[in-house]
């Protein structure tokens, strides 16, 4: 029997970046999809959280549009790249929510994917586990996600967060400072319209680039967007902006100034809501009022549209600022709403139990 932990994550800064490829900045945290399984011929996983057993052949992957297509999309991957394996019979459960903008979709994928690299000896590397989910997230499932979240929970190192290059893949591990926390707020908005719209502006950064003859985000400055499509010109010029600050935080980062990344999150968090169009009241709440208690900064983080928001807080702060802004969202809102202090961790590992 195999134990997996895989984690979930945030991303601190260069949000809507990734298909861009741009920067960003995510880190693993230590909330989790657990994974206990074992070999076997079908496919059988019982799932703690839905409270239900989702069971296929191998030679019978087909989409069901619910769960069981997070782990069906690993196995149609594995053999779309020619890797074989068996079944597997498993239980999934851990502490990471579900549908909560924290990656849970990707952390179950690399939950069954891990697995199957240790059990069937597959031998694969973190960046390709993370190419891989990937494919199966954009192919499968069907979302055209960036590598954001495949990335950071192959590669997450605990009490560092990584500055990412999402077009070479290279990648920096900076160290978090030691008595600061974050606190992840989930809203408990989850909202239908999050997947069309992010297809829509993934669509809208390629033309740009296509309108522009570059190949990155990277490459473009704003006077660039000036005889372009209005729309165009608003949302890329949140993405070019964006790619700046992630500079300018992982500068901060290395040198330990909290307060400059902190107004660098929350200057994103204002674009994100102002140019990029992906935020929300609840969101917002979040992000005013933690900063009023004290953050160093907030902003939204994943998609938007509900989902969660981080604020990056002294350690000894956290708590009764996390409190304090639940009771007063409880108060405001009707969602259930929930907050994680949490710190940077490793990425997806499996042991032997
Ligand atoms: C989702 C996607 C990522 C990334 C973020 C926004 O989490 O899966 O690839 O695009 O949204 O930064």
């Amino acid at each position: 029997m195999y134990r997996v932990d895989s984690p979930g994550r945030v991303n601190l800064i260069g949000e809507h970046t990734d298909y861009a490829l741009g920067y960003a900045m995510p880190m693993a945290i230590n909330i989790h999809t657990v994974l206990h399984a074992m070999e076997d011929e079908q496919i059988r996983v019982y799932s703690q959280i839905f409270r239900e057993v989702k069971e296929f052949s191998l030679d019978d992957i087909r989409r069901s549009g619910d769960w069981a297509d997070y782990i069906k999309g690993i196995f149609w991957v594995l053999r779309e790249e020619g890797h074989e394996v068996g079944g597997m019979k498993g239980i999934l459960n851990g502490d990471l929510p579900i549908g909560s903008g924290l990656g849970s979709s990707a952390s179950l994928e690399l939950a069954v994917l891990a697995f199957l690299n240790e059990a069937y000896k597959l031998r694969l590397l973190p960046i390709e586990m993370a190419l891989l989910a990937q494919k199966a997230e954009n192919e499968f499932v069907g979302v055209p996600c960036g590598i954001l979240d495949q990335f950071i929970m192959t590669h997450g190192k605990k009490e560092h967060v990584i500055f990412l290059d999402t077009d070479t893949l290279r990648h920096e591990y900076i160290k978090f400072p030691r008595d600061i926390q974050v606190i992840v707020f989930y809203t408990g908005v989850k909202r239908e319209l999050a997947n069309s719209a992010y297809a829509e502006r993934r669509k809208v950064a390629e033309e740009t680039l296509g309108l522009l003859g570059k190949r990155t985000s990277k490459e473009v400055e704003e006077a660039e967007l000036r005889n372009i499509p209005s729309l165009y010109r608003r949302l890329f010029g949140y993405i070019v902006r964006e790619n700046r600050r992630v500079l300018e935080a992982r500068d901060a980062l290395r040198e330990g100034d909290v307060d400059t990344l902190g107004e660098l999150i929350t200057a994103s968090h204002w674009d994100l809501a102002r140019s990029y169009d992906v935020s929300c009241e609840e969101l917002d709440f979040f992000v005013r009022r933690s900063l009023q208690l004290g953050a160093y900064g907030a902003k939204l983080t994943g998609t938007g549209f509900g989902g969660s928001a981080i604020a990056i807080v002294d350690s000894d702060r956290a708590l009764s600022i996390a409190r304090t802004v639940l009771e007063e969202y409880q108060r405001t809102f009707n969602w259930e709403a929930d907050y994680y202090l949490v710190l940077p961790t490793d990425g997806v590992a499996v042991r032997r139990v």
